[in-house]
Formats: structure tokens, sequence, C-alpha cells
């Protein structure tokens, strides 16, 4: 082991794991040695109605790419997440939902219950004209519906699109139009530390310019007032009255599409990840139960948003195909105060708990009175995902939430990848904080140079998967040549994950954030470009440029360096325009920390922007900023660092 300190396995968490360490080595081995072999015996732990006889079929060229795996079986997702745990689970808690308001009560919805719902659910949008590839969008709260309308959708084979209720009437009507859905389902009102969200009329805007759409269905969460468009507005409540609760669930093939998901690149518009059903199946209930050591009966709870990659893998399709009760929270860390997570956890004895390094940092700087007033004793397994966690983050996790008794699972993963790949199994792999330690099974992590070329040993580089895993995207909805362009062109032969990556002498992997110009706020992936786009759309813009730079509590901020027409003058107001701007086009998380107004960006003489350089000054980093004697005008980097916003 290295001179970073480590963090051994407790005894106790390693004797009762799925696996251990020399297990962990033995199942590691196998799936690089014989992956057709590994697969083909852990694609049975789902069910299927025909079972596959085929495991893999995977090419990655530079310009051709195709991945299936076990494509000639049949299953259904929510057949594998609630009829198959009928028999021996039906009264058995599926799903916790715990409201915005601790005042509100909680529900408790059943297997059976869940069973119920979904299949009226299913039946009332077969009713609305959807059938099996139809695609369905989901713009929801934090509420069990949104778990039910997902797997409703499942059920019969139609594709659904959840959209995260942060998002602007605007980026919802993007997302609508590329999928050509059918259908929008949706709230009246979201809820979310007290404050409310017009759902209901973010989905009127959007759809006024979506003519696929051809009925919204509304769950009635706050009863607020909404507007209704007579023939195309349904109740959600009415429709399950309307509809029977015997739905059988379409048996569909392997490799038939389960959902797209939005997610944002370096460049053009955000790209819809496909995620097929058998293999995405396999990989998340897979990891859901070797990553966390799911046993059964325990309570499960991640808190993401249903509308992010971590929200379909590990609130819904992976612990419910495990028959774990998964917790749905409405709320936020902080309301009505900074013990709220921790309440949450005694409340409904959550056993493991799973949440992103933002929220830790912020509920670590209201010290430890909020944590010590409850008591956490159900705790067993902490997890955190969606941008690398600071070393100093991790150990307050580690003592004071988990009491040092409970394993941290730092889990590497994306939206393309459907699940987790890199990641600590708590009962087999010693801890070092900020790393997210090994690759789980049948994942060949590899760093490469600028030039493709194979680094071993300790070295750090571009993050690369040399092969495919049963749980990756297949396609870009709409667009298989962005895919392939995307992924597949830089690094032939090989997946190209978008991040730069540490690999120390005892083989860990620390991830050290993107290499392209996306953007990590707050765990909340976005693209550089999108916003630049929202910013020139103001009349008085000329250009932007949009960079991170560190954030203590966001991980990375925005950091917009605008340049306005001439004679246009350079006011507070107009910087809060901008801002507005941001959060009207894209959504609040899009809002830039610091508008830096410019007379000039850095440009090479054939016109393209420094973004190094940019970046290093909104780092406040001088000293590297590198030549800048080829730019076509050196002296805007002196002007633009003297003019450098100030940051708390
Ligand atoms: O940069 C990596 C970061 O989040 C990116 C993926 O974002 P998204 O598709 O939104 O999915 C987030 C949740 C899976 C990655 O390219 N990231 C995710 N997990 C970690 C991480 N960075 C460091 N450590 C992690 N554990």
């Amino acid at each position: 082991m290295s001179q970073v300190e480590t963090y051994p396995v407790p005894q106790q968490i390693a004797d009762n794991a799925w696996v251990d360490e020399p297990k962990y080595n033995k199942m590691y081995q196998q799936s690089i040695d014989d992956p057709e072999g590994f697969w083909a015996e852990h694609g049975k732990r789902i069910h299927w109605f025909k079972p596959f006889t085929q495991v893999k079929d995977v090419h990655f060229g530079a310009d051709d790419v195709h991945i299936r795996w076990f494509y000639d079986g049949t299953t259904n997702a929510a057949y594998n997440c609630i009829d198959q745990h009928l028999p021996h689970k039906k009264d058995d808690t599926a799903i916790i939902w715990e409201p915005d308001d601790p005042r509100e009560n909680a529900r408790h919805i059943s297997f059976g219950e869940l069973h119920e719902e979904v299949s009226r659910l299913a039946n009332g949008l077969k009713a609305l004209g959807v059938g099996k590839g139809d695609r369905v969008s989901i713009y929801m709260p934090m509420i069990p519906e949104a778990a039910t309308a997902m797997l409703a959708c499942a059920r019969i084979g139609a594709v659904h699109s959840v959209v995260f209720g942060g998002f602007s009437p605007d980026s919802l009507a993007s997302r609508i139009q590329d999928a050509e859905a059918k259908v929008v389902i949706t709230a009246d009102e979201g809820l979310r530390g007290g404050r409310k969200i017009p759902l209901k009329q973010n989905t009127d805007e959007a759809v006024a310019n979506c003519p696929s759409v051809q009925a919204v269905v509304t769950v009635k969460r706050t009863g607020g007032g909404i507007q209704w468009h007579d023939g195309r507005d349904h109740w959600y409540h009415e429709v399950l009255e309307k509809a029977s609760s015997d739905c059988p669930a379409e048996e569909m093939s392997a490799e038939d599409p389960l959902f797209i998901l939005y997610t944002s690149g370096s460049t053009g518009k955000p790209k819809g990840v496909l995620h097929t059903t058998g293999g995405y199946l396999v990989h998340t209930s897979m990891t859901h139960q070797y990553v966390f050591d799911y046993h059964d009966g325990e309570v499960f709870w991640c808190t993401a948003d249903v509308g992010w990659i971590t929200g379909h893998s590990y609130i819904v399709y992976g612990p419910l195909a495990n028959g774990a009760t998964t917790v749905i929270f409405e709320g936020v860390p902080n309301y009505p105060n900074a013990s709220r997570h921790w309440e949450v956890i005694d409340k409904h004895k959550v056993n493991i708990y799973y949440t992103a390094p933002t929220a830790i940092r912020a509920l670590m700087r209201e010290g430890n009175g909020p944590v010590e007033k409850t008591s956490r004793d159900s705790l067993r397994i902490l997890g955190t995902v969606g941008e690398p966690i600071n070393p100093e983050a991790w150990r307050w996790y580690h003592e004071v939430i988990g009491k040092g008794k409970c394993p941290i699972v730092d889990t590497w993963w994306q939206t393309e990848t459907g699940g987790i790949l890199i990641t600590p199994l708590p009962g087999a792999t010693p801890a070092k904080p900020g790393s997210a330690t090994l690759p789980f099974f049948g994942v060949k992590p590899v760093l490469v140079d600028n030039e493709g070329n194979h680094l071993e040993g300790a070295t750090h580089g571009n993050l690369c998967i040399a092969d495919s895993w049963p749980g990756q995207m297949r396609t870009i909805h709409g667009d298989h040549e962005r895919f392939v362009q995307t992924y597949f062109s830089m690094y032939p032969g090989r997946y190209f994950t978008g991040d730069g990556a540490r690999r120390d002498e005892d083989g860990y992997f620390w991830i050290t954030g993107r290499v392209d110009d996306v953007l990590n706020v707050s765990g909340h992936r976005m693209g550089t470009a999108e916003i630049e786009s929202a910013l020139v759309l103001h009349d008085k813009v000329a250009e932007a440029a949009v960079v991170g730079y560190p954030h203590d509590l966001k991980g990375q901020g925005i950091y917009a360096y605008v340049i306005l027409n001439a004679g246009e003058e350079e006011t507070e107001a107009l910087r809060k325009e901008l801002v507005d701007i941001c959060k009207k086009e894209i959504g609040p998380i899009a809002k830039p920390d610091l508008v830096q107004f410019a007379s000039g960006l850095p440009k090479t003489r054939s016109g393209k922007i420094m973004r190094r350089i940019l970046r290093k000054i909104a780092e406040d980093d001088y000293s590297s900023l590198g030549d800048t004697s080829t730019l076509a005008d050196p002296g805007v980097v002196d002007d633009l660092i003297e003019n450098r916003q100030n940051r708390s």
C-alpha cells in the first residue's frame, strides 16, 4: 500500500459481505479472462421470459460501433422490478416516500400496490394511444408517481424520457421534440424546500411548441391552480380510475430501448443517451447488490433526483429489481433544517445511504450539531457519486455521519455507462479518501495519452474503457453517427469517457475531472456551449465564453466572460439579466456564479478561443498561462486578468 492513508475493510463487514477481497480478485480476473462465461452466468440474475443463448456482440470501430448483450433473450423491466417479487414480497414495502415537509405523512407502497398502480397507468397510457416503442416524457417532482410512470412505460414497452424538474420550459420542449414524445406525464406543482415549482405551467409552455404531444397527464400534488386544455389534458388519478389493473408485462427483446435520458456534451445540444433493457437491468441490479452490499430486507436511500441517471439506476431499476425497499425523498438536505437527511435516516431506518459530495460539503459546513442530534444507528454502508470527493469531506462523512464504522463507496460512472464502473466493494476494498479505487467486474479501464498510447503503471491520462459492459449506452437517440464520433473516434477501439484520471501504485483510480468542455456543478453536468448559447441570446451580447473554476461548495462554479456589443454599458443590472437568461433558457442550475465583462477573448490567429487561458484566469492561477505570444491580440490577457471577478 502507498503512503496515502488507507481505511481497511472492517472485519465485521468483510465477514458478512457478498464479496471479500480474495473473492473480488477471483471474480474480477474471471470476468476479464472469460467475459462470455462470466456474463452468461450473471446474466441469469434477472428474470427472462425467454432465456438468452447469445451473450455478447460488440464492435468498437472508429466508424462502426454496435453493442448487443443477451440479445436473443426476452424480458421486461417492470416485471423484474415488481411481478417477480409478488409471490414472496407482495406486502413488503417497495417504496417509502418522504415528503418535503416533515409534518406531512410519509407513504409506504408495497410491491402489491405498486403492481396495481403501474398496471392501471400502463393500461391508461395504452388508452391514450401509447404503444411499444413510443416515447413518453416524464417531468415530475420526487413523488412515487415518477417511478410509477417510468415502470408503466417499461411495462408496455414504451420508452420513457425523464426530464429533470429543474429544467426550464425551453429545455423541456427541446427534449420532447427530440424524442417526439406522444405523451407528457407531469404534476400540477413540485415542492422543494417549501417552494413551489410550476411544473404543469412549464409543461403547457413547452408543449405549445411540440406537435408530437397528444396528451398531458397531470398528478395532483399540491392542488395549486393550473390551466386546463380540454381534449389534451388528463388527471393522473382519473386515468387510473378508468383503467383496468390487468396488464400483463410486454415481452421485450433484451435490446429493445428502455429509456432515453438527455445529458450534456462539450458541443451542441444535449444528447439523448439511449439505454436498452436486458443488459441495463443486469448491470444495475448487480452493481446495486455488490457495490452497496445490499442484503434482502434492507432500506436503501439514494438522494439523487429521478431526472438524472443516478435516480434511474439506483432509486428505481437497480433496487427494485433486487426487491429492495427504496426511499424517494421529495425535499432538500437543509429544509426545514440541516438535520433533515439524518432524521429521515432514523425515521425510516435507512441502512444504505447514497449521496453526492456537494451535499456532504454543504452539510459539513453546518457543523456536527445537526448530525449529532440523530442516532443514524441503522446505517451500514455510505456511498458517493457525481464528482470527485475531497478527502476532508470524505473523512467527515466517514467519522461523523458513519461514526467510523460504515465503509464508503466512492462510485465513478456516467449517464452513458448506465451503472457504476469504478468503485470499492464494501467487504473487499480498503478505501483511500478521494479515490474511486478499482474496476467493477467486467470493466477494463485504461489510461491513454493524447495520441492514444496506452499508459502502464502509476500514471495519469485520459480514461477509456477497453471493452463493453452490459449497461453501456447503445446509441444517441436519432444520431448514431454522433454516438460513434463522440465516444469512439478519438481513441479507436475504446470507449472514451471524457474524464481524466490518475492510477496509483496500487492500481487505484483517482478521477481528476472532465478533460473536455463539460462542467460539473454540484454534481450536475452541463456543457459550456449550452450556457454560451443562452448568453448570446441577449441582444446586448456579442460573444460569450464559459469555463469552470474551483468552488468550495459546488465543486465547480460557472465563470462567464461576456463581450458586449459596441456602445453597451457594463452595469450590474445587465449582469443580472445575463444570469436570468441562463436560468430561463436552461434552468436555475445553469446560472453563472461570476460574469466578467471583457473587451476581447484570447484567440489564436485562426480565431479559436484559447479556453485554457480563460480557465487559468478564472482559477486565479496566472503562473502557468503558457505561451500567449501566438495570440491574435496578446494584450487581451492582461485586460482579462485585471478585471477578473472576485470570488468568495
Ligand atoms: O466527471 C465524472 C463525474 O460525473 C461525470 C458523469 O456525469 P453524469 O453523466 O451526470 O453522471 C453522474 C452520476 C453517475 C463523470 O464523467 N463523476 C461521476 N462520479 C464520479 C465523478 N467524478 C469523480 N468521482 C466520482 N465518483
